[in-house]
């Protein structure tokens, strides 16, 4: 099969599982046993260093070749697995054993920690911390300023805001805190902490500061029990 890869001269790469079909720009590097599928874009430069693309692309003619000069790269850890169509912005950095679904997007200035899954079509719009063994599903909105700490699950569809009136100058993160869980379709204002093993029930609006161990739900969403009170109907719901 012919090789159409664009792989910068420039990039560390010490995996073979590298698609025949698949762009690595700037000085990416990527880790041992690492897999990045077909049509997987790495590096891919910032919007503002493409506004001289017309004059600069002239001559050469290519793209690719304008891209990886522009390209500050990113840091793909060891034994990842970027699924198909993903595209990963430069200056990412993810850990070790990080999986992406299909079609996702991760902007610049993102840090991934070591197991965490990234599901299809998921949008992480650049800026954002994500810790260790999250479990992001399907189809998650996630702007700039929001941090996500370990062991967080967010169901499919959840969308956090961090925009109060847009469209203002001021955009304001949200925290999620070790261990929460945020069910499928919840809606996160902006400025919101959510407490440590918390939980979100689906499709609430969260307006205000979750507490640690709360379990809320609603629109606004409003405290309905503990954690310890969910765990225990988990517990016997799985009997
Ligand atoms: C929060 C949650 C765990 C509550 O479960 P529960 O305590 O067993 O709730 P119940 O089914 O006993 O319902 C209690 C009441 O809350 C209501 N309710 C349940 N979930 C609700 C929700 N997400 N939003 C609004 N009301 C809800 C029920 O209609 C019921 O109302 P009623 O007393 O007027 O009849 C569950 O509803 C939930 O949201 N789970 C998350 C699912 C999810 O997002 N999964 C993601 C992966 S697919």
């Amino acid at each position: 099969m012919k090789d159409s890869s664009f792989i910068s001269k420039t990039a560390k790469i010490s995996t073979p599982f590298i698609s025949s079909v698949c762009y690595i720009y700037g000085p990416t590097m990527i880790g041992n046993e690492s897999i990045i599928d077909s049509s997987v874009i790495i590096g891919y430069p910032i919007r503002s260093k493409s506004k001289d693309i017309m004059t600069k692309t002239q001559n050469s003619n290519k793209l690719e070749v304008f891209f990886d000069e522009k390209s500050s790269g990113s840091i793909i850890g060891n034994r990842n697995h970027i699924r198909p169509f993903t595209t990963i912005y430069e200056s990412t950095e993810l850990g070790d054993h990080v999986e992406t679904g299909t079609n996702v997007v991760i902007r610049e200035n993102t840090k991934i920690g070591s197991g965490s899954i990234i599901g299809s079509g998921t949008i992480i719009d650049g800026g954002v911390i994500i810790g260790r063994n999250a479990r992001i599903q399907s189809n998650n909105f996630i702007p700039p300023k929001i941090n996500i700490g370990n062991d967080v699950f967010l169901g499919p569809g959840v969308r956090f805001a961090n925009d109060l009136y847009p469209e203002s100058s001021r955009l304001i993160g949200t925290d999620v805190k070790n261990g929460a869980v945020i069910g499928i379709a919840a809606v996160i204002l902006p400025g919101i902490i959510i407490g440590e093993n918390s939980v979100v029930a689906a499709g609430s609006i969260v307006t205000k500061n979750v507490h640690d161990d709360a379990v809320v739900m609603g629109a606004p969403a409003k405290q309905v029990m503990t954690r310890i009170e969910y765990d225990r109907k988990k517990a016997e719901f799985e009997k």
